[in-house]
């Protein structure tokens, strides 16, 4: 099992009792709530905190933190400052998640949003979720330390692993060579294929799909919960998968974000990570296989990336193929278009079996509303 990213699983929970009474206290979203409760888990891992400013220039530019360790998402907290200066104590709480956090402030800084969002997703263009996201923070960041003092239990909590947990449970099945997948979508048959052919070779499949904010017409986190059960239900070995859920906001950065998509999943204690066609893309805005070209920036990764050319169904081979395994035309090929998936699905029609197992559509069609709207 590798090491933890940057060599120490961190733990940033305290079950000491903690005296908030004199802490001013601060309502954050739940997306941030989550990355609070990301880094005190060691999802994270080596992060303690919210980014500071020499960290996150590091990231922006060279794509790791300052002591040279793999970094390419920035984790940042904007608060209304309300007086707060460097130095103070906050305590962060979320409804939603039960977080009570607190963080001790290291630095408040400003940085260049534009400059942010070339880098990170390469486009200012306020139309990319990601890129909009950034313009809506405030405008100073704040960075420094969190101590993790309680959460409450969500829907969903059964499917959720801590990196601990994922490794004492890798051990257990005696899982040696773990393959992750990532993923923001019930299964097609595509995403079957690039997972078992992953699978013949390691020992076992971390299907890891990521559950929280998405943007309109993703589908809902349940249904992918869901569909995935079926799939796993009638067509894996129960002993070769486990099945759990990332809470996580999709940021939809193309190759940087296969590369943090990657060092989580290393830090759950998986030796491989599968990169598929356009991973974590939206829109244009990147190459379909732009995800796999950023690898060859990371020797030092410590996880070892598996790279999928698209697959698609070809109607001469009467298959799941790819450009490496089949010499028919484009003419003879179905496309696993999500796109086409969805506008099927929102018919309350079944996608064909050369696209989707029959099992995961109905699943998936038994709910009225399957996408966030
Ligand atoms: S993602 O945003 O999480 O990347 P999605 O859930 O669709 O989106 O994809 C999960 C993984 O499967 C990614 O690694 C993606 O590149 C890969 N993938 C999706 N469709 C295909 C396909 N047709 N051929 C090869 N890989 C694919």
């Amino acid at each position: 099992m590798p090491r933890p990213h940057g060599n120490i699983l961190i733990n940033r929970r305290t079950s000491k009792s903690v005296d908030l009474q004199e802490i001013p206290e601060f309502k954050v979203s739940t997306t941030t709530a989550e990355d609070v409760i990301n880094i005190a888990n060691g999802v994270f891992s080596p992060l303690t905190g919210f980014l500071c400013y020499n960290d996150l220039d590091a990231v922006v530019h060279h794509k790791r933190l300052t002591n040279d360790i793999p970094w390419t998402i920035p984790i940042l907290l904007d608060l209304n400052l309300n007086g707060l200066k460097e130095g103070d104590t906050i305590l962060l709480t979320n409804e939603e998640t039960g977080l009570h956090a607190t963080l001790d402030i290291e630095e408040i800084y400003r940085y260049d949003k534009h400059l942010l969002a070339r880098e990170i997703y390469g486009t200012t263009d306020l139309e990319h979720p990601g890129v909009n996201q950034i313009f809506n923070m405030k405008d100073s960041f704040i960075g420094g330390p969190i101590t993790l003092i309680e959460t409450k239990p969500r829907e969903f909590d059964e499917y959720h692993l801590t990196p601990i947990e994922t490794r004492i449970l890798f051990k257990e099945k005696g899982w040696k060579e773990i393959v992750a997948f990532q993923t923001r979508n019930p299964p097609h048959l595509g995403h079957e294929y690039v997972q078992k052919t992953a699978l013949t070779f390691t020992d076992g499949i971390f299907i890891n799909p990521i559950i929280g904010k998405k943007k309109t017409g993703d589908f809902k986190d349940e249904v992918i919960l869901k569909s995935y059960e079926t799939l796993i239900k009638h067509y894996y070995l129960k002993e070769r998968a486990v099945l759990a859920i990332l809470r996580t906001s999709m940021k939809y950065a193309g190759p940087r974000e296969a590369i943090h998509h990657a060092i989580m999943r290393k830090n759950f204690g998986c030796t491989h990570f599968i990169v598929g066609r356009d991973h974590a893309g939206v829109g244009n805005y990147y190459g379909p296989y732009d995800a796999h070209e950023i690898f060859k920036e990371f020797p030092d990764l410590g996880i070892i990336p598996i790279f999928f050319r698209s697959f698609s169904w070809c109607k001469k081979c009467n298959g799941v193929v790819n450009e490496k395994t089949c010499p028919h035309s484009e003419e003879d090929h179905i496309q696993f278009s999500g796109k086409n998936i969805r506008k099927l699905l929102q018919e309350g029609k079944r996608p064909p079996e050369n696209m989707m197992r029959k099992e995961v559509a109905d699943t998936i069609l038994q709910f009225e509303k399957p996408f966030v709207e």
